[in-house]
């Protein structure tokens, strides 16, 4: 997708008299080095931000045993955007309990900035499984099952019960279906699927299709469709080039995107823009890979979702000059050399797309 089309309800009039300011959350894992090449890409690419580097993740939690300090929340706030690299620490640790970081970082900036929707591009790698792809999902980013509403009864007994609720506001899904609409307006395709489970979850799913159905009206022009989940999981793999935009709740939306992800080239070139569209706050970028210790410090982390998730960044910051030549060329970089290969460092990438600026 064409990053300028990105956020069509942007106002870009009046001059800047300060740089942008950008609070960088490195985090875990490969996150600190992904950003780093993202950054220089955005300074080759003529932007100068005034960044603030925040040390959270796991370091910082087995340092002083907190998460999110409301101190550093209220300095968040303060920033123009946020970039964030990757929360979570190595997979089988015991020394952060599991969850902590995601629920207690990351959940609660989404929740707390009221970053409401989750945009996620895809676009076809050459040699991919789906090359012809070319569609961003709307995830609805604050409700759903990621609310947190339930609890045990008699834990660890025989006898344990564990509910897990999905909240769904009309509010909520409203705003964030409307955002779905607008995006698939400024598209070229003029398409929006709806996905969800309509048949199963009869109460969810009644109010996303009744306030789909309410929206779509506003949106003559705009062409829409319904799947179920599992069927979307099929036709994503089968028919990916029938999708302009994909509107859908918090879960389902985590994991078609990591679904879309492995089919358009792999995780690691997948972007995410959490956005608070009413701009009453900063909204997050990040890439939506995880953390990957495995490979952290080896230079063999592909930085082109970071990149492309500062390129989204840039874009919402009223810089869509400078965004879309970033975009073009990670673009440029992926049709010539396809996939991820391992003459590739994360680093030498870097490189490569500056200087295809
Ligand atoms: C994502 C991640 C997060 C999510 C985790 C880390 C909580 O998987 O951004 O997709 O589930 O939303
Ligand atoms: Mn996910």
């Amino acid at each position: 997708m064409s990053q300028s089309d990105t956020f069509p309800s942007h106002d870009e009039s009046g001059r800047r008299d300060r740089p942008h300011r950008v609070g960088v959350i490195g985090g875990d894992g490969i996150g600190p080095e992904v950003l780093e090449v993202a950054l220089e890409v955005v300074s080759a690419a003529g932007i100068t931000l005034s960044t603030t580097h925040y040390e959270l993740g796991a370091d910082h939690y087995l340092a002083s045993g907190e998460v999110l300090p409301d101190a550093t929340l209220q300095r968040l706030r303060g920033e123009d955007a946020i970039l964030l690299g990757a929360v979570g620490p190595p997979i089988g640790s015991t020394s952060v309990p599991a969850g902590l970081l995601e629920r207690g970082l990351l959940l609660k900036l989404r929740f707390e900035l009221d970053l409401y929707v989750n945009l996620r591009p895809f676009i076809g790698t050459p040699g991919s499984i789906a090359p012809e792809a070319d569609f961003a999902v709307v995830r609805e980013n604050t409700e759903g099952p990621y609310a947190g509403e339930g609890g045990w009864l008699r834990k660890a007994t025989p006898y344990e019960v564990a509910t897990q609720g999905s909240v769904n506001t009309r509010h909520g899904v409203e705003r964030c279906v409307r955002f779905a609409f607008q995006l698939a307006q400024s598209r070229p395709r003029h398409h929006l699927t709806l996905v969800h489970k309509t048949n199963v979850l009869q109460y969810a799913g009644d109010l996303w299709s009744r306030t789909f159905a309410e929206v779509a009206a506003e949106y003559t022009d705009v062409e829409t469709a319904y799947q179920h989940v599992d069927a979307a999981c099929i036709y994503l793999v089968e028919r990916a080039d029938r999708y302009g935009v994909i509107v859908t709740d918090n879960l389902f939306g985590d994991i078609l995107t990591d679904l879309a992800g492995a089919l358009t080239g792999g995780i690691g070139f997948a972007a995410s823009a959490n956005l608070n569209p009413a701009r009453t706050g900063p909204s997050l970028f990040e890439p939506v890979h995880g953390a990957a210790h495995d490979i952290a410090g080896t230079g063999a982390a592909n930085p082109l979702a970071a990149i492309t998730s500062a390129a989204m960044m840039l874009d919402y910051l009223g810089e869509s000059e400078a965004a879309e030549r970033v975009e073009k060329a990670v673009r440029g970089l992926q049709a010539d050399t396809g996939y991820w290969n391992k003459s590739w460092s994360t680093a030498s990438v870097g490189d490569a797309v500056a200087e295809r600026l």
